[in-house]
């Protein structure tokens, strides 16, 4: 029975999605400070990261901290811009846990919605403290110029993250 504890916040989040949507953008209380960004998120990211970005187990990681931390430096923003416009492949770990599926690229989304988009991911879900400075649609224009495969996206994401397992 314990074996089995694990799974149930998979199947919980799957069936309970139109719910945790609510809790997670929506919640009376705390509005979103990116409300575009996140009706977006519920639009284009959430059946994998989930409503809350809390992630699905082995599938798509969560997106609580990490995006925090990358918001905080340079390179960790080119990273955050590159993710969405490009996608990103092969095994990473967020937290000690491994994730290895297929993130869709979303260049098709405009600057600012990228932006938007990627506030609420910073701010809303992974918490950035004040004085991290919000992306700007321009962050986002200067990583069109040269674009990536999802492999070498990831391949950047190893000089803005800490040694893996
Ligand atoms: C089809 C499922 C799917 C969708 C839809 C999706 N993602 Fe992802 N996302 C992933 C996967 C899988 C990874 C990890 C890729 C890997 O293992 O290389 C990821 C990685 C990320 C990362 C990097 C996390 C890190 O620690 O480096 C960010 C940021 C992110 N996604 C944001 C978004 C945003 C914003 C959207 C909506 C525009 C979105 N994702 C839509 C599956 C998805």
């Amino acid at each position: 029975m314990t074996g089995r504890a694990g799974e149930a916040p998979v199947a919980a989040s799957a069936a309970g999605l139109a719910a945790l949507a609510l809790a997670g953008s929506a919640a009376a209380d705390t509005p979103p400070a990116y409300p575009q960004g996140a009706a977006s998120f519920q639009a284009s990211c959430a059946v994998c990261h989930g409503a809350a970005g809390a992630g699905l187990p082995s599938l798509a990681p969560p997106l609580l901290s990490y995006p925090a931390r990358y918001a905080a430096s340079a390179e960790g923003r080119r990273q955050l811009a590159m993710t969405v416009l490009y996608g990103m492949y092969g095994d990473i770990a967020v937290d000690g846990k491994h994730y290895a599926f297929r993130m869709p690229d979303f260049g098709r989304l405009d600057d600012a919605a990228l932006a938007a988009l990627l506030n609420f991911v910073v701010f809303d879900l992974a918490h950035a403290p004040a004085g991290v400075p919000p992306l700007a649609p321009t962050e986002i224009a200067a990583e069109r110029g040269h674009a990536l495969d999802g492999a070498a996206v990831r391949e950047h994401r190893k000089s803005v993250t800490p040694a893996e397992p």
